[in-house]
C-alpha cells in the first residue's frame, strides 16, 4: 500500500514547473493574490475541449488581441468569428462561444458569474468547463478533471474498471484529493502533471511528484493505465464536392447551415456524406473529376471526397451558394477538411489550372 498523495507535494511541484501559458497567471504571482481574467480563462478552457495546448496558443492569442474581452467578442460579426475558429475544429465551440459572450453580456451585465449553477446554464458550458472557470477564475474548491486527470487518478489509485465507465469514481477520488488552497493552481498543477510527466505513454514516474504515493507504479502496471473499452470502429463516408471558378478567379463557396457538422463554416458546395453520394452539381457545367480524393477523420467516421472542377464564365447562374471575390478569398478560413480540398485542387501536381493565390497578394 502507498501512502496517500498530498496536494502539497503536488502545489510545490507546480510552482517550479508550471508551463508558461498565455491564459495563465504564473504561481508565484497567482500565490500573491493575482486573479487571471475570467474571460481568458473562459476562451482557453474552450478551446482546449479536445484540443492541444499547442494547437489552442496562436488562437488564443489571435481572438484576445481581437476581441479583448466578452463585450467585444458579443459584439463580433458571427462570420469573422467563424472564420478566425478555422483549423481548430468541433465549430459548435464557436457558435456556443457567441452564444455565451452574448448571454454574459447581456443577462450578466459582462460579468462572467461565479457560481457553478449559473456557469452551467450558459452556452457550451458543461461540468467540466464550469469548474475549471470556478476554480482557476474564481478560486472556488471546484473539482476538475479531463483527460490528464482521468489518467492520472487511474494510476494513483490503481483504478482498474476502464474508461468511460470508471468516469464518476475517478471524479470521486480527484474531489477527495483537491484541497480548498489554491484550488486554480491545484487544478491546473494535475492538469500539467498528466500532460508533461503522466503521459500516456512512457510517463516519467522517475520526476513524479507523487511517485512514492502511485499504486500503478508499485504493481508495475502504469503503461496499463487507464483502461479503455475498446472503441467501435469508424465507418467511412463518401461525399462530391464542387470547385467552380470562374472566369475573374472568384471561387463558389457556400455557408453550411447552423446546426450539423461545420455548422456556420464556410465550404465548397457538395453532396451530402453517406453511402453512395448523389451528384448535385451547383451549377450547369462541364466537370473534371480529380483522380485523387481528401479524405478527412471526424470523431465518428472516415470520409472520402470526390473532388469535381469547373471553370465557368462570367454570366452563369448559380443554384447554390455565392461567388466570393478573389482578393476576398483567404482559404486559412475554410475548416480543415474544406481546406484540403483547395490545397489538393492548387496543387501543382494536378495543376488544374494557375494556382489562384500566387497571383501577388499573401496567401494567409
Ligand atoms: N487543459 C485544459 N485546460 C488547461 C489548463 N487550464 N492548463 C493546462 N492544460 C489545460
Amino acid at each position: 500500500m502507498c501512502d496517500r498523495p498530498r496536494s502539497d507535494d503536488l502545489l510545490n511541484w507546480y510552482d517550479q514547473n508550471a508551463r508558461v501559458l498565455p491564459w495563465r497567471i504564473a504561481p508565484a504571482l497567482s500565490k500573491s493574490g493575482h486573479l487571471p481574467d475570467p474571460y481568458r480563462v473562459w476562451l482557453s478552457e474552450i478551446m482546449l475541449q479536445q484540443t492541444t495546448v499547442a494547437a489552442v496558443k496562436p488562437y488564443f492569442l489571435k481572438f484576445t488581441s481581437r476581441w479583448p474581452d466578452v463585450r467585444a467578442l458579443a459584439s463580433a460579426q458571427d462570420p469573422d468569428v467563424m472564420a478566425a475558429w478555422a483549423g481548430l475544429g468541433y465549430y459548435a465551440r464557436a457558435r456556443n462561444l457567441l452564444k455565451c459572450s452574448r448571454a454574459v453580456t447581456d443577462d450578466h451585465n459582462g460579468v462572467f458569474p461565479q457560481e457553478l449553477s449559473s456557469l452551467l446554464k450558459l452556452p457550451g458550458i458543461g461540468p467540466y468547463t464550469a469548474a475549471a472557470i470556478s476554480a482557476i477564475a474564481f478560486q472556488q474548491d471546484a473539482t476538475v478533471v479531463d483527460g490528464n486527470v482521468e489518467r492520472v487518478m487511474a494510476r494513483l489509485h490503481a483504478v482498474q474498471t476502464p474508461l468511460p465507465d470508471a468516469k464518476i469514481e475517478l471524479t470521486q477520488k480527484a474531489a477527495r484529493l483537491t484541497p480548498t488552497a489554491r484550488p486554480g493552481d491545484y487544478a491546473q498543477a494535475v492538469m500539467d502533471l498528466g500532460a508533461t510527466v503522466c503521459t500516456p505513454k512512457k510517463p516519467s514516474c522517475d520526476i513524479c511528484p507523487w511517485c512514492a504515493n502511485c499504486g500503478a507504479l508499485a504493481q508495475g502496471i502504469t503503461a496499463e493505465l487507464p483502461k479503455k473499452r475498446p472503441k467501435p470502429q469508424k465507418p467511412t463516408r463518401y461525399g462530391l464536392v464542387y470547385y467552380v471558378e470562374r472566369a475573374d478567379g472568384a471561387v463558389l463557396l457556400e455557408r453550411r447551415p447552423d446546426r450539423g457538422l461545420l455548422g456556420g463554416m464556410l465550404g465548397w458546395p457538395g453532396s451530402a456524406w453517406d453511402d453512395a453520394p448523389k451528384d448535385a452539381p451547383p451549377v450547369r457545367a462541364t466537370w473534371t473529376t480529380l483522380p485523387q480524393r481528401v479524405r478527412h477523420t471526424f470523431t465518428h467516421f472516415h470520409l472520402e471526397l470526390t473532388i469535381k472542377t469547373a471553370q465557368l464564365s462570367l454570366s452563369e447562374p448559380v443554384q447554390h451558394g455565392a461567388f466570393i471575390d478573389r482578393h476576398q478569398f483567404r482559404p486559412a478560413e475554410l475548416p480543415t477538411v474544406m481546406r484540403k480540398v483547395f490545397d489538393l485542387v492548387n496543387s501543382a501536381e494536378f495543376g488544374y489550372h494557375q494556382p489562384i493565390l500566387k497571383t501577388g497578394h499573401d496567401v494567409p
